[in-house]
């Protein structure tokens, strides 16, 4: 029964094979000689020792290919189960073809379940099935239909959680032409009643219990002390797909779900910014802990990858969203070992953003402009390792975020990794006819935010820091805090964030509209006409933009007030800032307001670390006037309007 994987894939495994054979064999041939389920108590371990993780990547568990050659062992060992029906392993996944109206069975037999628990006696009666994944309710197995010998047996052995998962590498494709629809889920059968070892559509309904995929995934435990019997079958599939096979991998666990999903409402990746061809996405911050041991471990690690799909062609994941094979198999950019277009995407670590805690972000490059994408965070496995025999190893998959990539006028550009300015990561404002890439573009503004912060840093040295603390101009706020808060003012101010010239919102102030876009188009009078003819339109905050960069026409999402009362609140007096308020000129041309949060995820405001999910609502602008000593200060650099 079992097929051939749908697809041949991997000219490149044979090496793969080879050393993962070699790797089975040897992690197998002791289990043969104890001939029975010892298998669980030694293979975990093994595989802690052993850092197999990379050679099993290279074949990937989620490799249908690679059945055949694991099979016979695993079968060897399970030995017992009925002709016809495979045999589970703890945490070990088994890839499997189902064709169309058809079921594949399966048995996770209770000595692999209870071999360390023997000794322990029994707590009967807790068990009864229950589901996960929000998939329809089954009938309950019947209990009291089990023979008495049975409960004999049981009374010896205690009942145990028993976690299945499952996942759909492969299905038939919706033809784009002729349907909208998904192709039809799997649907799991499980039975734990030896009268029913066969569940599936025509088996009595009062043993087992359905549960239906959900987005290519199935979560299910049930706390039993007998056979888990599964059936995974494959509804008849209509001829607007093309194909009547599917591909699955299921796997059974005592210790947790070796696939599993997320559907919460919360989406865990978090999109950042985009320009025309890329975006920034990244992870929620991934410790709470500021210990600094904890926190550089991490820094050290890249836990999660990520999938991404234009929503134009997202029929080829329809069905599969919560699928980590799924996925790995049919997403247009996999940012994951051996994925697809890999280089289109970078991952690394950062502390950027708010409490500065370690975050994974992913930069895409090469997307088409003015798409739309899903994005879908994913980790492969637990805690970095994954494959078979690692609990929770099959990878576990997150609600997708949406993205968008900007217009093709290309004049907005993502810039990161600046070594001043360093929570700088968004677009702005760019024209790739004066600055060839975002490496050149970065460091022209950050060279002159460095630039003015010198500046700031020798009128802030006549200001008597060092003095003792009697004579400090504030008890609660130091030099070092008017310090920070001016760099982050500066660096968004000087360092604007940029939107379409086409995207609409209250809170964008538009620049620059005097000049022509990067390709050569101007704006025409009618347009122009819709806006003022004031400097605070007509040119960008900081001139060396128009003249140097020269990027046309574009809005910017104005830095966030608050990024300007806390200049003026941690600085000493002498300094002389001053924030405008609600009502002054100039002020709504200048700053934004943070709100309530929205479910937009727009960014009303630029502060840093803002991203599309934190940012409130409303704008206002203001005024900052840069007096020290009556002497005008970087007026130059820093000309407010
Ligand atoms: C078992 O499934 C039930 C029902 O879906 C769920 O509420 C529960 O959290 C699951 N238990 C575990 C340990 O996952
Ligand atoms: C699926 O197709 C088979 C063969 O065409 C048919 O016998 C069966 O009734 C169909 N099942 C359903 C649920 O339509
Ligand atoms: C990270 O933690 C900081 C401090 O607790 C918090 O302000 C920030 O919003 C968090 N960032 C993310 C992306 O969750
Ligand atoms: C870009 O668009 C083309 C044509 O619509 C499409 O074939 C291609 O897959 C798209 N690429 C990405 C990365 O979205
Ligand atoms: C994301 O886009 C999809 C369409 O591709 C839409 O159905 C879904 O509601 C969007 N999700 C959010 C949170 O906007
Ligand atoms: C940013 O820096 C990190 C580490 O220094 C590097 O891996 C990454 O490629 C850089 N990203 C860009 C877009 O330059
Ligand atoms: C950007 O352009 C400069 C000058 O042409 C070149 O030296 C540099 O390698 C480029 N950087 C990237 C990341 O392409
Ligand atoms: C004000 O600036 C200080 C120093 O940069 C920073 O620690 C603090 O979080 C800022 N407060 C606000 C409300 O932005
Ligand atoms: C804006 O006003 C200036 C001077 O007042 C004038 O020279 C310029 O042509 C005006 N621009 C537009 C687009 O009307």
């Amino acid at each position: 029964m079992k097929l051939s994987p749908l697809q041949s894939r991997l000219a490149a495994s044979l090496l793969g094979s080879v050393i993962l054979l070699f790797i089975y064999f040897s992690l197998f041939s002791p289990q043969f000689a104890l001939a029975d389920d010892r298998l669980k108590q030694t293979l975990p371990i093994l595989l802690d020792d052993l850092d197999i993780t990379l050679a099993l990547e290279g074949r990937s568990s989620l490799d249908p290919e690679y059945e055949p050659e694991f099979a016979p062992f695993d079968r060897s060992i399970i030995g017992r189960a009925p002709a016809g029906v495979t045999g589970l392993a703890n945490n070990v996944p088994m890839p499997m073809n189902v064709a169309a109206g058809t079921t594949q069975l399966f048995v996770f037999e209770k000595g692999t379940i209870f071999e360390r628990e023997q000794e322990t006696l029994e707590l009967r009666g807790e068990d009864g099935g229950s589901h996960a994944g929000m998939p329809r309710a089954g009938p309950e197995r019947s209990t009291a239909a089990e023979p008495a010998e049975e409960h004999h047996i049981a009374k010896r052995q205690s009942s145990k959680m028993i976690y299945i998962s499952a996942n759909t590498c492969e299905q038939p494709q919706p033809n784009p032409d002729k349907t909208t629809m998904d192709p039809p889920q799997l649907t799991m059968f499980v039975s734990t009643s030896p009268k029913n070892q066969s569940p599936g559509p025509s088996a009595d309904p009062n043993t087992q219990v359905v549960v239906e995929f959900v987005e290519g995934a199935v979560m299910y435990n049930t706390t039993t002390s007998d056979d888990v019997f599964l059936g995974i079958h494959a509804p008849n599939v209509s001829s607007t797909f093309t194909g009547q096979t599917y591909n699955f991998q299921v796997a059974a666990s005592s210790d947790e779900y070796f696939h599993s999903y997320n559907a919460q409402a919360d989406a865990d990746l978090i999109w950042v910014d985009s320009d025309s061809q890329g975006a920034l996405l990244i992870t929620h911050n991934l410790t709470d802990s500021t210990d600094e041991s904890t926190t550089d471990q991490i820094m050290r690690t890249q836990p999660y990858v990520m999938f991404a799909q234009n929503t134009q062609e997202e029929w080829s994941i329809k069905g599969l969203k919560y699928s980590y094979c799924g996925l790995q198999n049919n997403a247009q950019i996999a940012a994951t070992k051996n994925g697809k277009f890999t280089s289109m995407v970078t991952t690394g670590m950062t502390r950027r953003g708010p409490g500065n805690l370690p975050k994974q972000q992913f930069y895409f490059s090469g997307l088409n402009a003015s798409a739309s994408y899903l994005g879908i965070l994913a980790l492969n496995g637990d805690a970095g390792k994954s494959g078979p025999g690692v609990a929770g190893g099959g990878g576990h998959v997150y609600r997708a975020t949406n993205f968008t990539t900007k217009s093709d006028h290309g004049n907005c550009q993502i810039v990161l990794n600046l070594t001043f300015c360093d929570q700088v990561a968004y677009s702005v404002p760019s024209n790739p006819n004066t600055f060839a890439n975002s490496t050149l573009l970065a460091t022209f503004y950050d060279t002159q935010a460095q630039s003015a912060y010198s500046d700031f840093e020798k009128a802030l040295a006549q200001i008597s820091c060092e003095a003792p603390s009697t004579q400090l101009y504030s008890l609660v706020r130091t030099c070092t805090d008017c310090a920070a808060a001016y760099k982050s003012w500066l660096c968004s101010v000087l360092v604007p964030r940029c939107e379409d010239f086409g995207t609409d919102g209250s809170w964008l102030q538009p620049r620059n509209l005097a000049q022509a876009f990067p390709n050569g188009d101007v704006l025409d009078a009618a347009a122009l006409a819709q806006f003022p003819n004031t400097s605070a339109t007509m040119t960008s905050r900081n001139p060396m933009i128009d003249s140097v960069v020269r990027p046309g026409p574009y809005k910017e999402v104005l830095p966030c007030e608050d990024l300007c009362y806390n200049l003026t609140q941690s600085c000493p007096s002498a300094l002389s800032f001053n924030c405008p308020r609600p009502g002054m000129v100039g002020f709504e041309t200048s700053y934004g307001r943070r709100g309530k949060q929205d479910e937009n995820g727009e960014v009303y405001c630029n502060y840093p670390g803002a991203a599309h999910v934190f940012s409130g609502a409303g704008r206002i602008g203001g005024m900052v006037s840069w007096v020290l000593g009556g002497v005008a200060f970087v007026g130059a650099l820093v000309e407010l309007l």
